[in-house]
């Protein structure tokens, strides 16, 4: 499995000198916070969406059956909702092996509710990563997705529990839904 834990501690967007961090969660990092943070805010980024496009071999699948969870497909015009957490830079060494499978630490600036920006980091798994699916057909993504299994648990957990987030933080995203629908019509 390709990792890019070294990949990220190289990249220079992280100053261990700064006081906190802004990082910016749109996928599992809205549900599940296995680390200490000392603001959460909901906030957009500009001109990404959100798709089930990456691969998971260490969490919601292995290496010989990858589940599919989400990363961020550049799209002009698109905004993608997340939640924005303040966290200290030493938080990012834990955060490089959560998302050690295909995710690089990219800037971004985020924007808040009340049209206050940041900068700050976001994860992002681009499409020349090895562990990288891409599109499939819905019914496909849905079957895969209730299938899949991994270490960190069922890979439907991963789609049900980030859609009910999305749902109380009052976003519409038609992708992650259109999947919950169909897992939840397989189910039956
Ligand atoms: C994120 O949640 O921001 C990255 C993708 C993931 O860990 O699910």
């Amino acid at each position: 499995m390709e990792n890019t834990i070294e990949l990220n501690r190289q990249r220079c967007n992280l100053n261990p000198e700064d006081g906190s961090v802004w990082l910016f969660g749109y996928g599992s990092l809205i549900y599940k916070v296995d680390f200490p943070y000392l603001e959460c805010r909901p906030a957009r980024i500009k001109g990404w969406v959100r798709r089930f496009w990456q691969g998971s071999h260490d969490h919601r699948g292995t290496p010989q059956a990858p589940g599919r969870v989400v990363t961020l497909i550049p799209r002009e015009g698109a905004q993608c909702l997340g939640l924005a957490y303040r966290v200290t830079p030493d938080t990012f060494s834990h955060l490089d092996i959560r998302e050690k499978n295909g995710y690089l630490r990219f800037s971004t600036r985020m924007i808040f509710a009340d049209g206050d920006e940041a900068p700050g980091l976001v994860y992002v798994a681009t499409e020349d990563n090895a562990a990288f699916l891409g599109p499939a057909d819905e019914d496909e993504m849905a079957r895969h997705i209730a299938r899949s299994r991994g270490p960190s648990g069922p890979n439907s957990d991963y789609l049900l529990r980030l859609a009910q987030a999305l749902r109380e933080l009052g976003e519409q995203d038609d992708h992650v839904f259109l999947l919950e629908q169909k897992l939840l019509r397989l189910d039956t």
